[in-house]
């Protein structure tokens, strides 16, 4: 069970954590971390605990920025005087600052960073080797089904995967300045001409069906999935047993005695459904054998409706 898993690394290892305050204490100080470090208290913790608890040889990241999720699996694996972690990044720019971030934190010795394409770049490595697998990058379908397709298939079953800004579809959250938007239509015009302008690859949240979103009558109904890589995912999370994955959404509040919930109040863009600040812990841990398979299934059955589609269609 991966809950377990979690459960024991955050149990046994927990404690530790106090030490990493000095990360969410700094995650918006653009000095430190210009690209902005985006990576839950909460979710820190549990990452920084598994890395302790599974003790792997090789962690690979995709992508850093400028190292703030790193920084959590880095001192893990320099506690465990074992273990390297292979990150990588496109932004040479975001890479520099990450290096940087690894010398002022002491933790070099334990990474290297490849910079560039990591769909081309991670043939630098042997992945076979990996014990645990962080994704935080491109947030498109094409991108997921590139790992699905590339990397997964290349581990072990039971390695734990995580890959970020996702929640269960469950969740209740409100955003400020994107969906729902409540600064009324200018200021959610504007924001999405800005995002439109500035990354248009990543402005897949428009396609929030409109439906979702009633901020207003008290049926709020919005899930914070706003990557089409989340929606995607989701769906291949219904086809996992319960065991083989777990959302941190779920489980943050489970820990009271880690203060869990310390930073909710300098959350950026972040609310829960009562308008409240909120870091949403938006992490989805999962195991790469079954993952891959419930990628599988769905493909197959994507292929068989397209062969079967057209007869069906002339009966
Ligand atoms: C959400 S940020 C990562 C945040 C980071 N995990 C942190 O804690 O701050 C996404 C990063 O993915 C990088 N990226 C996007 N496409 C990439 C690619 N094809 N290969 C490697 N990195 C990529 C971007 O440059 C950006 O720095």
């Amino acid at each position: 069970m991966l809950t377990a898993v979690v459960d024991e690394a955050l149990r046994t290892y927990g404690k530790e954590t106090a030490l990493l305050r000095v990360l969410p204490e700094n995650r918006y100080n653009r000095r430190m971390f210009p690209a902005q470090g985006q990576y839950d208290w909460f979710s820190g913790q549990a990452l920084y605990c598994l890395v302790r608890h599974l003790r792997p040889r090789q962690v690979v990241e995709i992508s850093c920025a400028n190292g703030y999720s790193s920084l959590f699996m880095a001192l893990a694996l320099r506690e465990n005087a074992s273990g390297v972690l292979e990150t990588f990044e496109l932004s040479a720019k975001n890479a520099r600052g990450a290096q940087e971030n690894f010398r002022r934190f002491g933790v070099e010795a334990c990474v290297r960073l490849h910079v560039g394409d990591a769909r081309r770049t991670v043939r630098e490595i042997p992945l076979e080797k990996t014990g645990l697998l962080f994704l935080d990058s491109l947030h498109s379908e094409a991108f997921a089904r590139w790992y699905l397709e590339t990397l997964l298939p290349r581990l072990e079953a039971r390695v734990p995967v995580h890959i970020h800004d996702i929640l269960p579809p469950r969740a209740r959250v409100r955003h400020f300045h994107g969906p729902p938007f409540r600064g009324g239509w200018t200021v959610s015009w504007l924001y999405r001409a800005a995002v439109r302008l500035l990354r248009p690859g990543q402005f897949e949240h428009t396609r929030i069906p409109a439906g979702a979103v009633r901020a207003h009558n008290g049926r709020l109904a919005y899930d914070g999935n706003h990557f089409a890589e989340a929606r995607f995912l989701n769906c291949l999370v219904e086809r996992l047993v319960p065991g083989d994955y777990a959302y941190l959404y779920d489980l943050a509040d489970r820990y009271p005695e880690l203060g869990p919930r310390d930073f909710d109040r300098q959350a950026v863009g972040r609310k829960n459904a009562d308008d409240q600040p909120m870091e949403w812990n938006e992490s989805l841990w999962c195991y790469a054998g079954p993952l891959t398979a419930a990628y599988r299934a769905v493909e197959v059955g994507a292929a068989a409706a397209a062969v079967t589609s057209p007869a069906e269609t002339r009966a």
